[in-house]
């Protein structure tokens, strides 16, 4: 599908299996999670701009590439996208990091925003928005208006598993935000979930069920 990148690396895959299982443990769900983060966080940023910096090795002088401008944004979705920043801060630690407080209304399925706190300068930054599901897209959508409004034109949309309304949805509201994920299930059920899916992202990080 335009615009939706599927990381299809075995570790990736393999990792993604982990997570779907439902006997795996908080704690080796919690760590997967962190590790599959890092290694989508290599994929998002394969096209980073670089530039040629002066450094001297022990032997010589020499020009290197360096990632050239400012430093990225990780925004998670509160609370489920958590575990994903901090996987994606161990490849690149420099990042900063916008916090969005958004949650489901489980009747309306709609976004809730209760708190939002980015970086004074995010409108000059490449914004990565991290949510290990992408279901119906509502919450993506209102996370991604709501950085428009605080002026971010520059944004990348990184999810764990993603669903096909999702994908339709976020690519229909916000065609100019490419999205990158593990997987895409074709189906939601009746109360939002994806089919077969992993279950609820942040219950399982959190141990909250
Ligand atoms: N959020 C989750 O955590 N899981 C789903 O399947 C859908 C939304």
């Amino acid at each position: 599908m335009d615009g939706l990148t599927i990381v299809g690396h075995p570790l990736v895959q393999h990792k993604l299996t982990l997570l779907r299982d439902r006997n795996s443990s908080i704690q080796l769900f919690r760590t997967v999670v962190r590790e599959t983060a890092t290694l989508l966080c290599y994929e998002v940023t394969r096209d980073l701009p670089t530039e040629l910096v002066e450094i001297e090795t022990p032997v010589a002088a020499t020009r290197a590439p360096a990632i050239s401008g400012k430093k990225l944004v990780f925004a998670p979705i509160l609370r489920a996208g958590l575990a994903m920043a901090e996987g994606m801060l161990d490849l690149v630690p420099s990042a900063r990091v916008a916090h969005i407080g958004l949650y489901r209304d489980p009747f309306s399925l709609q976004a809730v925003e209760y708190y939002f706190k980015t970086p004074d300068d995010v409108g000059d930054r490449l914004v990565v928005v991290v949510d290990p599901m992408l279901a119906t897209g509502h919450t993506a959508v209102a996370a991604i208006d709501r950085l428009k409004e605080a002026g971010v034109s520059d944004m990348r949309f990184v999810c764990l598993l993603a669903a096909r309304p999702g994908v339709e949805a976020l690519r229909s509201a916000h065609p100019d935000v490419p999205i990158w994920a593990a997987a895409m299930d074709e189906e939601l059920n009746d109360h939002g979930y994806i089919i077969p899916g992993l279950g609820d992202a942040g219950d399982r990080t959190y141990g909250t069920r």
